[in-house]
């Protein structure tokens, strides 16, 4: 069910980029670093390979990233593992993961909108 909705959220959001909304406000260097210190013992490619249930994060668009971490703080989405991840985190720092996770090449691609 979970991933249903996500497809649902996703193929709104992707439309919703399509209409020219300015959506990446974060700072990718910003980012990076609270990647490195927080998020990539279980988002880093070897990691995501060890534990399917650790979701690829590179390369998704930064708003559906934005989307879902917003959604872990609010309790609409919810995780045991990501809801404490996300409990310290500024709306700011969100928008810096989503920015940098969005900018990674991965297996998941995202055309850059010209
Ligand atoms: C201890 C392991 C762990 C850590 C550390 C962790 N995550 Fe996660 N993350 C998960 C798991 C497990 C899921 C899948 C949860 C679910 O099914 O909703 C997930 C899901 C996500 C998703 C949703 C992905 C999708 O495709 O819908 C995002 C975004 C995310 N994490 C971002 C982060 C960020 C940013 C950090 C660092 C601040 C972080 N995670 C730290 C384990 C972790």
């Amino acid at each position: 069910m979970t991933r249903v909705l996500n497809i649902i959220i996703a193929a709104a959001l992707w439309t919703a980029a399509g209409t020219g909304q300015a959506i990446d406000r974060g700072d990718p260097t910003r980012g990076g670093e609270l990647a490195d210190a927080q998020c990539m013992e279980c988002h880093s490619a070897d990691a995501v390979e060890r534990n399917p249930e650790w979701p690829r994060l590179k390369g998704q668009h930064a708003e559906y990233l934005l989307h879902s971490l917003r959604q872990y703080k609010s309790g609409h989405r919810e995780d045991p593992v990501m809801s404490g991840q996300v409990a310290d985190l500024s709306l700011q720092d969100k928008r810096d993961l989503a920015s940098w996770f969005s900018r990674q090449e991965g297996e998941l691609y995202t055309p850059r909108r010209p």
